[in-house]
């Protein structure tokens, strides 16, 4: 979502006449786009302010612009104590309200001493005010088309920095995916903290449900696949399950975050779903979707996570089995509920469960990598990739493929026989090539 943001904001200034710079040191303005849900997160905004106090002397002494603006979830919940702590930043503004970016940037007065905060919750709709894209958005597009959350789960900070669940209605939705496919882009990756919570006005003025929309927006000519991040189990139905198995474009996989694998803890962390829930829901799901690549987030050491808790989230990992995940270390997110639990786990504790849960998952991942070798299957070219001579696609499973750069345009979606598996890729080649080589891990 933060790439996305960081793309709408590039497309909000150029009006101004701000066009995205690689180089920090050619720039007459730096925005830093923050995520609060990262551990740290506010500490390393500040000690990357601290590093931008320099650049902003440096090139104000070089007689250059130099604006510092801070976004985002951080900017959301630390407005104040950023104007107070780093004074040399000219613009704060939260994530509900980087529409309004060019008037904030233009009112900066260089006399004074504090940012221009906007952290609001404006009443207007920002999609309404943001413009077209101001450069294509490559072969594989984000678009966002839900924010905030409703759940609060006792961990979590993004209730309280994205605000309430909200839903762009439909129009607009469809109307930029057909934008977006018109320059260029032939799969898109639907966006919100809730994306499957999404539920929204429809053209017509009725209501859609998420499944809806996904039908509607797979009827855009040029689309040619879908995907969406990140989902709740609790929002799971029928109906989005079922459009996985008629919608050809959504592709097979689904990152859908249990937390734990413990019940007890899933209460704690006030999930509203249990273990043997998410179990049914990816049962149903692989039931109309066989070869559905699952992915997950993790979470260990929350607040009076006991070993035989623990023990639970490793054997549910174990019975589902992922393609990926993401696991993290509980970290007390202030003014989260579970922040002031006192059966805080020591970290000793927390970072062995990690590293054993990583080994578990990296081993499960590597073996799904291993399956597809020897397979052909449809490539999206998406870039060049690092190594010369070579392209960088992904499969429709989300695993990166790499593969020789004659293979194909950039944008297309081509075959290519799997020769080689690694832990975070896999290596391709064009079907009719004569290759009979197999690399291994
Ligand atoms: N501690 C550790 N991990 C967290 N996440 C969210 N809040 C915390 C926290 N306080 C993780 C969750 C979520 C992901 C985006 O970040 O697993 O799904
Ligand atoms: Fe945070 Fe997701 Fe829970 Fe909402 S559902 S509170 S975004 S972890």
């Amino acid at each position: 979502m933060n790439v996305y943001d960081s793309d709408r904001m590039a497309d909000v200034l150029a009006p101004l006449g701000y066009s995205p710079s690689s180089d920090a040191d050619d720039a007459d303005m730096v925005i830093i786009n923050t995520c609060h849900i990262r551990e740290k997160a506010s500490e390393k905004v500040f000690s990357e302010l601290g590093r931008l106090r320099k650049w902003k002397e440096a090139r104000r002494r070089d007689g250059h612009n130099a604006t510092i603006a801070v976004a985002g979830c951080v900017a959301q919940a630390e407005g104040q104590e950023i104007s107070r702590r780093a004074p040399w930043v000219d613009v704060v503004v939260g994530p509900q309200a980087y529409h309004r970016l060019p008037a904030l940037v233009t009112e900066i007065d260089p006399a004074a001493r504090n940012a221009r905060i906007d952290t609001d919750f404006p009443v207007e709709d920002k999609f309404d005010f943001l413009p077209e894209e101001h450069t294509p958005r490559g072969p594989a597009a984000f678009l966002s088309i839900q924010e905030g959350c409703d759940k609060f789960c006792t961990f979590c900070v993004v209730p309280y920095t994205r605000g309430a669940e909200y839903s762009r209605p439909a129009a607009s939705i469809l109307e930029e995916a057909r934008r977006l496919v018109g320059a260029g882009s032939v799969e898109l990756s639907l966006l919100g903290q809730n994306v499957n919570a999404w539920r929204g006005q429809s053209p017509d003025g009725g209501e859609w449900n998420f499944a809806r929309l996904l039908r509607a927006l797979a009827e855009i000519d040029g689309l040619k696949r879908l995907r969406y991040t990140t989902s709740h189990p609790r929002d799971m139905d029928d109906e989005l399950i079922s459009a996985h198995a008629d919608i050809p474009q959504l592709m097979p996989y689904l990152h859908l975050p249990v937390q734990s694998g413990s019940d007890r803890i899933l209460a704690a962390m006030n999930r509203h779903h249990t273990r043997d829930d998410y179990r049914r829901i990816i049962d149903r799901l692989r039931e109309v979707r066989p070869d559905m690549a699952l992915s997950g987030d993790f979470i260990v050491g929350f607040p009076g996570e006991t070993d035989r808790d623990f023990a639970d989230t490793i054997n549910l990992i174990a019975e589902i089995g992922y393609a990926s995940a993401y696991s993290f270390k509980y970290s007390p997110r202030p003014g989260t509920p579970a922040s002031t639990d006192e059966n805080q786990i020591d970290e000793t504790v927390k970072a062995e469960r990690l590293a054993s849960l990583q080994q578990l998952v990296s081993a499960q991942q590597l073996a799904f990598n291993m399956e597809k070798l020897g397979t052909v299957m449809d490539v999206l070219i998406e870039r060049p990739a690092s190594r010369d001579g070579q392209k960088a696609g992904r499969s429709p499973w989300m695993q990166a493929v790499h593969f020789p750069a004659t293979s194909g345009e950039i944008g297309a979606i081509i075959p290519l026989r799997i020769v080689g598996a690694h832990q975070n890729s896999l290596a391709g080649e064009p079907v009719d090539s004569n290759s009979v080589e197999m690399k291994t891990a």
